[in-house]
């Protein structure tokens, strides 16, 4: 092929393919924009699903509902972390309370929560500080995957975390339910877990307390 006929291919795109490339380069503008804010130390309003790591927000209302029933299970003064929960940990910072909290997370944007975040991946669950060992009265926890694999490496993260009479929140796929109940002693709750963006599977939320007396729905 001669320097010609590639430039010909290029003026040749479709409009379709025009504008798909177009859509492209508008959304990675506003990712580098939103990056550059982040940077500046300025908290988003709402930070988009990134699919790549999984991440499926609750709805706004499931998150308002978690974060109350956190704070009136933790207790007040006590301490909660939200295990790859962000939007509860949003919610939790908008809220009056006298809790303190952490928000574990793989994803770096939320590194703007300064000492509050502390990145974490499954794939290494003592890879926390380890002053964090068996400080929280409260862990909200939904692993980005549902495989035994992550589920366990999860729990164990959870268990070095949790004080010895912990409360615990999982919410994640029913396929999980036996597993959730062997690791971490959680039953299913009444409690219906909504997303902002509906899921295929069906999704549960779990206790290892009667989670249910501490929110509503
Ligand atoms: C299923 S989503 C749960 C989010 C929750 N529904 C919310 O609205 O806060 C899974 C979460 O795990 C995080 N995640 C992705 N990869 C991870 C990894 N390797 N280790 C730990 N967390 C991870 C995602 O960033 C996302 O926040």
């Amino acid at each position: 092929m001669n320097a010609n006929e590639s430039d010909d291919e290029t003026l040749h795109l479709s409009a379709e393919t025009m504008s798909a490339l177009m859509e492209f380069y508008q959304e990675q503008e506003e990712r580098e924009q939103k990056m550059k804010e982040i940077e500046e130390g300025n908290i988003p309003n709402n930070f988009e699903e990134n699919w790549n790591m999984s991440q499926f927000w609750y709805t706004e209302e499931t998150a308002k509902r978690l974060a109350e029933g956190c704070v009136k299970s933790a207790g007040s003064n006590g301490s909660i972390a939200c295990v790859s929960t962000p939007t509860v940990f949003r919610m939790l910072k908008k809220m009056e309370h006298n809790c303190t909290l952490k928000v574990l997370e793989y994803d770096k944007r939320f590194a703007i929560y300064k000492e509050e975040f502390i990145f974490y991946d499954f794939k290494n669950p003592l890879g926390v500080p380890r002053d964090l060992c068996e400080q929280f009265d409260l862990i909200v926890v939904d692993p980005p995957y549902l495989s035994e694999d992550c589920l366990t490496k999860t729990a164990i993260t959870v268990k070095f975390l949790m004080k010895p009479s912990a409360k615990i929140i999982v919410c994640t796929g029913s396929v999980m339910e036996e597993l959730v109940g062997r690791l971490l002693k959680a039953n299913k709750c009444e409690f219906e877990v909504k997303h902002a963006k509906s899921l295929s599977n069906p999704f549960m939320c779990y206790a290892n307390y009667n989670f249910d007396d501490y929110c509503q729905n």
